[in-house]
């Protein structure tokens, strides 16, 4: 049988994910904290084994020491402070247990238990250093920086105990995977060399053509499409919408290569560079031997370079501590001299002209005023997917 390429930092994938609470822990009387969405969402991850090794939140030095050197203090590799940030303070105290509930279902269940470990008061320039490392900018139009202000100056961090995932697996049903469960597909299907891609965008043809050139020129046996299904900024497309594109899209274009599509519940940082860090640890723990980054990989605006995700790989020299593999792309495009989306650095004599781009705002209004995309853009049964849903 085939050997998988090893998680982050430990053997095997340790799978934190416990079935149900423990009689013991008389869950009902215990001080309770209700998540907010960015804590809800590392709750998730460290439960799915996408976060593998961690076991809880971080504390303010070893969100520092990540900060500052991309290292918790134990030396492992780390790029984003994984934190629970509060409003208030608490009224619970360290060395508690405390059971934390998910706000996004009615009735507030416990999905975790926690053992606090520390409570510390960050100062609002220790926020503001931690943001401008995490986002390279604390410009507050940054819509990662505008929700990292929001969250509180309490930081409150320990190991957990996590029974549930909150409402992806539910709402999500045939896309939400776990690391364990994209490892299990990997074996099951005897792929050896599995290409991750990672997107929060319904996937137009740039988005197909970068699957399909890395799966062939890796000489990949499988491609995971791996689709964010967490929050986003106000104006990008929901989850559910952006599944329907892939799957259609899937269907009916990639009929020669073995794609698995499933999605993880994470809410996009919009981190750029160190996220592309993130993005690679997720993927190695779910068994990918390699993740492709394009241009302005998890980016916004015009916050950083457009190949500055991919230029922190080499920088860092993650080669010595991550097993997997990066596959730069480079802008992608649909030449209309050739008929077919191509990368740009490896045609000849075009000009600017012969590229048909259409910026996502730009699509954004078409769609909105009832007209069709480019099919050179958007292929035409995702398209009408996406009409819909902007005409609804
Ligand atoms: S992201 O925030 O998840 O990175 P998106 O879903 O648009 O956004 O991109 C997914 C992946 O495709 C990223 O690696 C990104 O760099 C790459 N990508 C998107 N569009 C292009 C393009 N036109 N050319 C090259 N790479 C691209």
């Amino acid at each position: 049988m085939k050997t998988l390429i090893k998680p982050h930092g430990t053997a095997t994938l340790q799978v934190p994910l416990a079935k149900t609470p423990r009689e013991s822990d008389k869950v009902n009387d215990l001080p309770t904290l209700i998540l907010n969405d960015p804590a809800l969402s590392n709750v998730v991850m460290i439960g799915s084994g996408y976060f593998n090794p961690l076991e809880g939140f971080m504390s303010f030095g070893e969100a520092k020491s990540v900060c500052q050197t991309y290292r918790l203090p134990d030396g492992l590799f780390w790029p984003v402070p994984i934190i629970n940030l509060v409003q208030s303070k608490p009224d619970f105290e360290s060395g508690q247990k405390i059971a934390l509930l998910d706000p996004t279902r009615d009735n507030k269940p416990c999905i975790a238990l926690m053992d606090v470990s520390d409570i510390e008061t960050l100062s609002d320039k220790a926020i503001d250093e931690m943001i401008l490392r995490i986002f390279g900018t604390n410009d507050s139009s940054h819509p990662g920086v505008k929700k990292f202000r929001t969250l509180g100056n309490f930081l409150i961090s320990g190991k957990l105990e996590i029974f549930d995932l909150g409402s992806f697996p539910r709402d999500y049903p045939d896309t939400f995977r776990t690391a364990q469960q994209i490892r299990e597909h990997i074996v099951n299907s005897g792929w050896d060399k599995v290409v991750a891609f990672q997107t929060r965008n319904p996937m137009h043809r740039a988005h197909e053509a970068l699957c399909k050139l890395a799966v062939d020129r890796i000489g990949a046996d499988g491609l995971i499409i791996h689709m964010l299904l967490g929050k986003l900024k106000d104006g990008d497309i929901p989850a559910g919408v952006r599944d329907d594109c892939i799957k259609t899209m899937v269907d009916c274009y990639f009929n020669e290569i073995p794609v698995l599509v499933s999605g993880y519940g994470f809410d996009m940082l919009y981190a750029g560079p160190r996220e592309a860090l993130l993005h690679a640890i997720i993927r190695q723990n779910m068994g990918a031997t390699h993740l492709i980054v394009g241009r302005d990989h998890a980016g916004v605006g015009s916050f950083y370079g457009a190949f500055e995700a991919q230029e922190i790989f080499d920088e860092l020299q993650v080669s010595n501590d991550l097993t997997i593999k990066i596959f730069n792309a480079d802008h992608t495009a649909y030449s209309k001299k050739l008929g077919r989306v191509v990368m740009l650095n490896e045609v000849d004599g075009h000009v600017p002209n012969d590229f048909v781009t259409l910026s996502g705002t730009n699509l954004r209004a078409l769609l909105g005023k009832g007209e069709m995309p480019p099919k050179e853009i958007v292929r035409p049964e995702v398209a009408e997917i996406l009409m819909n849903f902007y005409q609804s």
